[in-house]
């Protein structure tokens, strides 16, 4: 199966590395910004093309450039889109319905990826217009992590927790490391002891299937130090300054959607 990408940057970068450890798929790489896609290439192998080739030679394309310029390179494709290749789209805020106006009879997928994807350890919410697209979609990213169906009316959402989260997540693991390095830990072992932290955790909350107060609950001695850095936390607003980071993300996805 060839599978084509427009759009090499950090996302569709991120993709197409999870997507060539899938058997049985040739990759064609849009040769826009020759660099980029070149280093690409070396990395993880396929063919370098022009946007027209791969919209017209593969059977399945993954559209990675940013949402306003999806139409015009669309538009530009002309006559190489009339095949009957599943598109799909990783454009933050550009909707099935969008996607259908530009790339009308065609089977159609919206997807909401992150950059760990291209580790394995991705979080990818979608939107399938068809049965076969959705079977075709989670087979292609099945060596990028989780990947999740959803209505497309809560996009936005998945948007703002798992598409942005990551960014969040840094902030975090830079804090720690910085509380880490202020009380005199190397810079080194302070950012490795604080993502390990974040990683094991995370594990936790994924394999046990207890809801984060539990596990919270279980590190928490009567009197001891992390009830103190809780309370801390609490008092300092930690839970409230992340969910207005998710509600202001969501919400500036709104405003360039
Ligand atoms: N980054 C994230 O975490 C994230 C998460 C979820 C979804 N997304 C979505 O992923 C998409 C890409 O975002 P990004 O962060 O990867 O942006 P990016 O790094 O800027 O990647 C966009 C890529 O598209 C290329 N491009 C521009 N015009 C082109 C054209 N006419 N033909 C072919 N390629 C062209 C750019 O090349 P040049 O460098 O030469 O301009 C660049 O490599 C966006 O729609 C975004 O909403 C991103």
């Amino acid at each position: 199966m060839k599978v084509g990408f427009i759009g090499l940057g950090n996302m569709g970068g991120a993709i197409a590395k999870a997507v060539a450890k899938v058997d049985g798929v040739d990759l064609l790489l849009s040769s826009h910004n020759p660099v980029k896609a070149g280093k690409l290439q070396k990395e993880i192998g396929g063919e370098l093309a022009s946007n027209q080739e791969v919209a017209a030679k593969s059977d399945v394309v993954f559209l990675g450039v940013k949402p306003y310029q999806v139409g015009a390179v669309i538009s530009d494709l002309g006559s190489a889109v009339d095949n009957h290749a599943l598109w799909i789209s990783m454009a933050t805020g550009v909707a099935l319905s969008d996607l259908a106006q530009l790339l009308p009879g065609h089977d159609l997928v919206r997807m909401m990826p992150n950059t760990p994807v291209a580790i394995g350890e991705g979080m990818t919410s979608f939107t399938a217009k068809s049965a076969e697209g959705r079977d075709l979609f989670k087979r292609l990213l099945a060596k990028s992590g989780q990947v999740v169906e959803i209505p497309e009316s809560l996009m936005d959402a998945a948007t703002a927790v798992a598409g942005c989260g990551p960014a969040f997540v840094y902030q975090f693991i830079e804090a720690m490391g910085d509380a880490g390095v202020q009380n005199g830990l190397s810079r080194q072992d302070a950012i490795e002891m604080a993502a390990q932290t974040v990683l094991g955790s995370a594990k936790m909350v994924l394999s046990t299937g207890q809801h984060p107060a539990q596990l919270r609950d279980a590190v928490t001695s009567p009197g001891g130090s992390t009830i103190a850095g809780v309370v801390a936390l609490e008092r300092d607003g930690f839970r409230y300054a992340t969910i207005d980071a998710i509600n202001s993300a969501l919400k500036r996805n709104q405003e360039l959607g």
